[in-house]
């Protein structure tokens, strides 16, 4: 009598359990789609003509750029003026962004430049004081905002030390110039994009957003900066705004605060300014704007997590020793030219 179910149970069995190689055919289907998919947005993300004249509207637009008397928001202000934009300089030293508005007048004669002053690391955090320091710009066509002002290590020459080793006030200045700044900033002039609509803000993001040992208070403060940028594009579409808010995912460029060459992936803020430009206009939300540095995020993401601690722990451990014998050198070459 059991006999007689056992062709039924085979039929069972057969529905429950696929046949092993149908399974595995699936899975490198999946896979293989996955991987072309990657691959296909990854050459549409860099191959795509830059749309930043979608923000170049109205009688002389203009960008304000901060932290733009060096590195990659000077790239970025030569960069805004070869595509036809007026700039608004900011900076926390009026000589040296004199001195840039000079340079770049005297090569793109046909645009204008504006100066805004203030120190970001010690900027009173009220909409009253923002209001104010907008006040001599509130009344120019500005379509673009550059978040670009930000630093590894505040106010001082260290920077990759351990969370145990910040004092206070360092912590609060990191704090300021690479989250505070930014965001009372934005506050400030988002009436002023939304009159002058379709506008671009450009935030200016790290890799360490991953979350990189003896840089966790800056890698904090990037990842803080990426889900921001997320959350407010998002806002403002829902309420109906035509602002593009492009989160930049930075790895490494060579500039006044990362002077150092050799390292791969690296390139000059002239070539990533290009680069970041050029990813504007295609509401891609957060991009990885050069086309090396996507290698290093892809890494860092692929690593399993024993193998990101282990590499990114030991590494960066050794970089915090040589910083401290760089710095200690620092100051002594300082007190010597005293
Ligand atoms: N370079 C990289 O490899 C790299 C990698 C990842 C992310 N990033 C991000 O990219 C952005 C630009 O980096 P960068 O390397 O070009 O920086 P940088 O070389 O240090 O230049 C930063 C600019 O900000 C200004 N600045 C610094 N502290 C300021 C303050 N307290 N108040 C007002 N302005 C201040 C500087 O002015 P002064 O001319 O007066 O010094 C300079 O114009 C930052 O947000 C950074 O976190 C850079």
């Amino acid at each position: 009598m059991a006999t007689s179910y056992l062709p039924t149970l085979r039929t069972v069995q057969n529905m429950l359990i696929p046949d092993a190689k149908g399974v595995l055919a699936g899975l490198g289907l999946i896979c293989a789609s996955y991987s072309t998919i990657r691959v296909l947005s990854a050459l549409a993300l860099y191959s795509l003509p830059s749309r930043v004249s979608t923000y170049h509207h109205g009688p002389g637009p203009w960008a304000l750029i901060t932290g733009a008397s060096d590195g990659i928001g000077l790239g970025i202000a030569e960069e805004l003026s070869r595509q036809g934009f007026n700039i608004i300089l900011h900076g926390r030293n009026e000589g040296k962004l004199n001195a840039v508005s000079s340079h770049l007048g005297s090569k793109f004669p046909e645009r204008q430049y504006r100066l805004l002053v203030a120190d970001a690391a010690t900027f009173p955090p009220t909409s009253s004081a923002y209001t104010e320091l907008l006040a001599p710009v509130k009344d120019l066509n500005i379509t673009v905002l550059v978040n670009n002002v930000g630093n590894v290590g505040g106010v001082t020459n260290k920077s990759i030390r351990s969370v145990a080793d910040w004092p206070d006030d360092e912590v609060e200045a990191l704090m300021n110039i690479n989250v505070t700044f930014t965001l009372h900033l934005t506050r400030a002039l988002l009436p002023i994009l939304q009159q002058h609509e379709p506008a671009l803000i450009i935030n200016c993001g790290s890799v360490a957003a991953a979350g990189l040992p003896y840089l966790a208070h800056y890698s904090g403060m990037k990842a803080f900066l990426k889900a921001w940028s997320r959350g407010l594009g998002i806002e403002l579409k829902a309420e109906g705004h035509n602002i593009e808010v492009l989160h930049a995912e930075i790895a490494e460029v060579t500039t006044p605060s990362n002077p150092g060459s050799g390292v791969p992936f690296k390139t000059d803020a002239a070539t990533f300014a290009k680069a970041l430009v050029s990813r504007a206009g295609w509401n891609h939300g957060s991009v990885t704007a050069y086309w090396q540095h996507l290698m290093l995020s892809r890494v860092f993401a692929a690593m399993p997590e024993w193998m990101f601690a282990m590499s990114m722990g030991s590494m960066m451990r050794q970089m915090s020793k040589e910083e401290v014998v760089r710095v200690d050198q620092f100051k002594w070459d300082r007190k010597k030219d005293d």
